[in-house]
């Protein structure tokens, strides 16, 4: 494994016209987002949601990877296939998320730190033995009360400079994703100021710890208001705020941003998405790898049933190709309204 290899991998994943899945929830994010369909969350549940979103015919259009959890890169379909041959088989290349989760940062009240440097080079050894080419780190960063402070983000850039590392060295590309979290009735002025201080301390810290930025993906939020703020979401304000801190913090060296959707709605974070591809100036490719924002329709539909599974395809696949379509600059409204008369 060389540079090469990691810099290949990191084209491929925002090659033209694809983004990726985001896959990769925690069993007790899971389990949260069964249980408001009505679903239990056991091992086999979240196996046959998952094989149904992989299985989905034609997917392979719109995604390049899938970022998957520690269980699922371990489980088969119900005919036996392993979830991860899956998607090989599609030309969907396998990802999977290290981290371990957020906890309290001692001395700093109300902030998080997240864990998992801890036998980390072990665990992606195993994991690219599995056949895994990508990893995914997240870091979660809330607005606040005199928050997040400094010491608090430098904190979780070394650690997503240290997991950058120690993947580069296993021949694995990073994803690095700081989360500014939407929660809170903050403005949008105030997400820029602090995402543009988060990206600034993450590329201060991938220098430090000699990362190739050739070779890894940055997946930061969009610069948004928060949820419980009074101002209106307008795509305009939010591409040319998310680009203007982009363009003050992100190297021209780093291939491509792959946007979370941070619990904005579907047609949010895509039309979001695509105001930003049509002001064209970025020097990344900029697409999406969205959870929420590419799953959530298809989840409501699939309601763990097996007669639902093909309705929940048809949904997820017109997320997709709407994300797409925004990935290019070439969404519209027609667009989403035309794939609801479809879906409705
Ligand atoms: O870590 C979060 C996921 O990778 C992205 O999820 O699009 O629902 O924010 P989201």
């Amino acid at each position: 494994m060389t540079d090469l290899d990691l810099i290949t991998t990191a084209q491929e994943l925002v090659a033209e016209r694809k983004g990726i899945l985001a896959a990769d929830e925690s069993t007790g994010t899971i389990t949260r987002r069964f249980s408001a369909v009505g679903v239990e969350s056991t091992p086999e549940t979240r196996r046959d949601y998952r094989q149904m979103l992989f299985t989905t015919p034609r997917i392979e259009t719109f995604l390049s990877g899938v970022i998957l959890y520690d269980e699922t890169i371990r489980q088969s379909t119900t005919d036996g296939v392993l979830l991860r041959d899956v998607l090989v088989g599609k030309g969907i290349i396998p990802g999977i998320k290290v981290d371990m989760g957020t906890t309290e940062l001692a001395n700093f009240p109300g902030e998080v730190v997240t864990e998992g440097l801890d036998g980390l080079r072990e665990r992606l050894a195993e994991y690219r033995d599995m056949g895994a080419r990508f990893c995914k780190w997240r870091a979660v960063i809330r607005i606040g009360d005199g928050t997040p402070t400094r010491g608090n983000l430098v904190a979780n850039a070394h650690a997503m400079a240290r997991y950058a590392a120690l993947c580069q060295e296993m021949g694995l590309m990073p994803i690095v994703e700081p989360e500014v979290l939407m929660d809170g009735d903050h403005t949008l002025e105030r997400c820029e100021r602090v995402t543009t201080a988060t990206l600034h301390h993450t590329f201060e810290q991938l220098f430090e710890q000699r990362v190739l930025l050739e070779g890894m993906l940055l997946k930061p939020n969009m610069v948004v208001p928060g949820k419980g703020s009074l101002e209106d979401m307008d795509p305009t304000a939010v591409a040319e705020a998310t680009l203007r801190t982009l363009q003050r913090t992100v190297p021209a060296a780093v291939p491509g941003v792959v946007f979370l959707s941070g619990g904005q709605t579907p047609e949010q974070a895509t039309m979001n998405l695509n105001a930003m591809n049509q002001m064209g100036e970025a020097p990344w490719e900029l697409t999406f790898s969205f959870a929420r924002a590419l799953q959530g329709p298809a989840m409501e539909a699939w309601s763990g049933k097996a007669e639902n599974v093909q309705i929940a395809q048809e949904l997820f696949y017109q997320r997709a190709q709407l994300a797409s379509a925004a990935r290019e600059g070439e969404y519209s409204e027609t667009m989403e309204r035309a794939t609801t008369r479809l879906s409705g």
